[in-house]
Parts: C-alpha cells; sequence; structure tokens
C-alpha cells in the first residue's frame, strides 16, 4: 500500500520559482512513489482575502494550470478543491472544541502572521478575525480527514503540523485510535531568493520570476536584477556571490555555463549586460516547457474542470469514509 501524502496551496497568486525549486520539484518526485492529494485551499486563502471572493476563484484555476504545467500528472495527484469537501468544515467545527484560543495565539507560524497584520495595516490586532485564528484548526481537518500520513511543507509551517498532531493525540485520547498523526516532509532544496537579493521570493515582495512570465517579462526582470554593487566598470572583477544573476543562472543553467559565468566574473573579462543576456535566454529555455504544457490547459479550460472534478470525487470518498469513524467514535451516528 503506497503512503497518503497531503498537501495545500492557497491560490492567491501564480506560482513562481520559488514555488518551483521549494516545493513543486519535490512533489514531482513524490508522485510516482505515494498516493498524493493536491489540496486548493480556497477556505484557506479566504480567512484573509474573504473581501476578494474573485481573486481566490480565478486563482484556484490559475494555481492548478501552474501545477499541471511543471508536470505533475492528474492519473497519479488527486487534485482538489476544499471548498467542495465538506466534511472538512464538519471536521474543522469538531476539531474546535480540542484546542484552546491562547494555544492557536501562541501557534509561531499565526503570530508571525498576525505581526505582519499589524505592520501592513497598522492596527492593534483587534480585527484578527476568529476564521483566520483558527485556520490551524482547518488546516488539521484538511490533512486528518484524507488520513494524511507525510505533509509536504516549507518550514514555516512546521507549527502548524505540530498543533495538527496535538489535536489529533487529544482526539484519540478522548474518543479512541481513530486519527493518523501526520509527519512533515521538509522540503530538500533551500529557498529561493528574490530578484533583489532578499532571502525570500514572494508575490508581496515584488521580486518574483513567474513560471508564466513572457519573454518580455523575464528581460526586464533579469535586466533589473541585483548584481555585485562593487562592480562598476565592464571590466572589473567582481563577486559571484553577490549577484542574483549568477544565483539565477545557477538553478537554470548547465553546469558547464555556470563554471563560466563564475570564473569569468571573478576575472573580470564578463560583463553584467552580457550575463545577464546569457541568463535571459536560459530561463526562457528552462520555461519553455512548462509553458507548453500550460498553454494546452489554457486552451482547453474543460479539461481543468474536468481533472478538479474528478480529484475532487475521489478525495470525498476518503474524507466521507473518515467521518463515518470519527462520528461513531464522537457518539453522533445518528
Ligand atoms: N497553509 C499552507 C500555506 O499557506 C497551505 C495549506 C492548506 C496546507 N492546507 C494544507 C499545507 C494542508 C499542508 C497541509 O502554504
Amino acid at each position: 500500500m503506497k503512503k497518503t501524502i497531503l498537501t495545500g496551496l492557497r491560490p492567491t497568486g501564480n506560482l513562481h520559482l520559488g514555488h518551483y525549486f521549494g516545493a513543486g520539484q519535490n512533489y514531482l518526485k513524490m508522485q510516482e512513489d505515494y498516493d498524493f492529494y493536491l489540496e486548493i485551499a480556497d477556505v484557506q486563502a479566504l480567512t484573509d482575502n474573504f473581501d476578494n471572493p474573485e481573486k481566490v476563484r480565478t486563482n484556484v484555476y490559475e494555481i492548478t494550470k501552474d501545477l499541471l504545467a511543471i508536470g505533475l500528472e492528474p492519473n497519479k495527484v488527486h487534485f482538489f478543491i476544499q471548498s467542495k469537501i465538506p466534511e472538512i468544515a464538519e471536521l474543522t467545527v469538531f476539531y474546535g472544541n480540542l484546542v484552546t484560543v491562547s494555544r492557536l495565539q501562541r501557534n509561531p507560524t499565526v503570530k508571525t502572521e498576525i505581526a505582519q497584520k499589524k505592520e501592513l495595516f497598522g492596527n492593534d490586532g483587534e480585527s484578527i478575525t476568529y476564521g483566520f485564528l483558527g485556520y490551524p484548526v482547518s488546516q488539521a481537518a484538511d490533512i486528518t480527514v484524507f488520513g494524511g500520513e507525510l505533509v509536504p511543507v516549507g518550514d514555516d509551517q512546521l507549527p502548524l503540523i505540530e498543533q495538527c498532531r496535538e489535536i489529533v493525540r487529544k482526539f484519540n485520547s478522548i474518543y479512541g485510535e481513530i486519527l493518523k498523526e501526520p509527519q512533515q516532509v521538509l522540503s530538500t532544496t533551500t529557498r529561493v531568493k528574490g530578484l533583489d537579493g532578499n532571502d525570500k521570493m514572494g508575490k508581496s515582495l515584488g521580486n518574483a520570476i513567474y513560471l508564466v512570465d513572457d519573454e518580455e517579462t523575464i528581460k526586464k526582470k533579469i535586466m533589473g536584477a541585483l548584481t555585485d554593487t562593487n562592480k562598476i566598470k565592464k571590466d572589473d572583477p567582481a563577486d559571484p556571490d553577490k549577484c542574483m544573476v549568477y544565483y539565477y543562472h545557477k538553478l537554470v543553467n548547465s553546469n558547464e555555463n555556470i563554471n563560466k559565468v563564475c570564473t569569468e566574473c571573478q576575472k573580470g573579462t564578463r560583463g553584467c549586460v552580457d550575463c545577464k543576456k546569457e541568463l535571459i535566454e536560459a530561463m526562457n529555455n528552462f520555461l519553455k516547457p512548462i509553458q507548453e504544457r500550460r498553454k494546452h490547459y489554457e486552451d482547453n479550460p474543460e479539461l481543468v474542470k474536468e481533472i478538479l472534478e474528478k480529484g475532487t470525487q475521489e478525495a470525498r470518498l476518503k474524507a466521507q469514509s473518515t467521518m463515518k469513524n470519527v462520528k461513531e467514535a464522537m457518539k453522533i451516528d445518528y
């Protein structure tokens, strides 16, 4: 029997290189060996985008196309939409009794996000909603209703998996051994830096290269990328490790070219403009097969809907079977 793996993505924007190298590549390997449930977490996205439903709806399809474009296969992965599985919402309500408000407030991921919101909106946190504070509970339901044993996530998500395990232990200690405790699978690749040299590539930081970026956009972005600021003239020697152009060469270029870029940069025999032009070409070559696969789904939007429909049906069966056991254990199986 294949182990069950579950992960979720908030549909709030297109996937960028950070997603691809930080998560996507791992998903590609995992789809071969596991029973893989991939949740498009629209309900969770609404916890902080409830006033912008159009954005969430559009991005459900955008993100699904991105995931198919990187090479995930609908016959290996169950792609599903969170809101179409009412069992998740139901289980979230039951879990609400097993977690205290103060424990949620102490969850490091939630704490960081609340701090960011305060900074962003300059309020005192009074506007934090019940739904937002409770999203770790709903995420615990996401994972456990499908019997998720392994959960691939970034390190920012670890406190949420820990909280999920606590809820499972509490549930099992009261109602009997029904639920499985999930284990996280941490990404083996490091986080991808932004065009500006920021440690993180992100939509809100405006420093991302998206998988859907066309040639013109790639050109503009790479031309503006951070290089070694000590290099003034074209033939000044420079430190490639202080340059984002070299950094992306390492992600998308061949070993041979990477070595060439490095030594020529150090010797001062390579100008930044030429180096950027080479990167633009390498980046476009890297994105080409992804964008070609994507185009197939853009031209056939009904295919995307069918894939989500089928995955959701499969996921729902699994959720229903868990809920049967949960309700029996909780003595609400009337
Ligand atoms: N919270 C995750 C994120 O923001 C998305 C997510 C929703 C998720 N449900 C999940 C991740 C279940 C892992 C498991 O990236």
